[in-house]
């Protein structure tokens, strides 16, 4: 059964190149974004891994916790670590899932047999303080993912979470977000005083709140 949006993300333990993690516990009040890529000493991967380090700290500043999985040992992910740094001019600097026996790939369905019977597919799983799958994504293993997008969703949803408010094409922090259409006129008035542009009663814009 495929894990889909609003479900409990699942509990597992598991090796890892930081010691054993447990994730519940792991992941405490925090967000998580869990991403599953193919295979240690391969070159996209190599890329994505530098690049997530490299934005660790826009993670950090949002309480979202990252963890990495591929279906190797952590020997050899903390071998290609060292490749990682040379390469791409970022140490990793969070734990990657060492998932050699598949017990985190199955329950997560990161394995699609009908691309690869071995590999682990790119997923990406965002999982909010209450432990629900917010956002889930499948890459093919020849493309690299965009980690900006995963912020900018994060962000995003945030702010449905905290303002009501949903965000547009394309949009991008600090751009005029959409009142969700679940808030009435009568309540929309009491949340942003401040007024909004109604373009169709069911398309109304204002500036994204704080
Ligand atoms: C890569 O990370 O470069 C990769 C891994 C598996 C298949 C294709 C590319």
């Amino acid at each position: 059964m495929s894990i889909r949006l609003g479900d409990t993300a699942p509990d597992f333990t598991q090796n890892s190149t930081e010691g054993e993690i447990r994730f519940h516990e792991w992941l405490g009040d925090s967000w998580g974004v869990l991403f599953s890529h193919p295979k240690v000493f391969t070159p996209v991967c190599t890329t994505e891994l530098g690049e997530v380090s490299r934005l660790k700290a826009e993670f950090d500043q949002r309480g979202v916790k990252v963890l990495a999985l591929s279906v190797d040992e952590s020997a050899d992910q903390k071998k290609w670590e060292d490749d990682i740094e040379e390469t791409q001019g970022h140490r990793v600097n969070f734990p990657m899932i060492a998932d050699a026996d598949r017990k985190v790939s199955d329950l997560y369905g990161m394995i699609h047999p009908n691309a690869s019977d071995t590999l682990t597919v790119r997923t990406v799983f965002v999982i909010d303080a209450n432990k629900k799958v917010r956002l889930t994504l499948t890459y093919p293993a020849s493309t690299g993912r965009n980690f900006e997008e995963i912020l900018r969703v994060i962000d995003s949803m945030k702010l449905t979470d905290s303002h009501k408010v949903a965000t547009p094409v394309n949009w991008r922090k600090g751009e005029d977000v959409i009142i969700v259409p679940a808030l009435s006129d009568e309540e929309a008035k009491k949340r942003f005083p401040g007024g909004w542009e109604t373009k169709k009663p069911y398309l109304r814009m204002l500036p994204q709140p704080e």
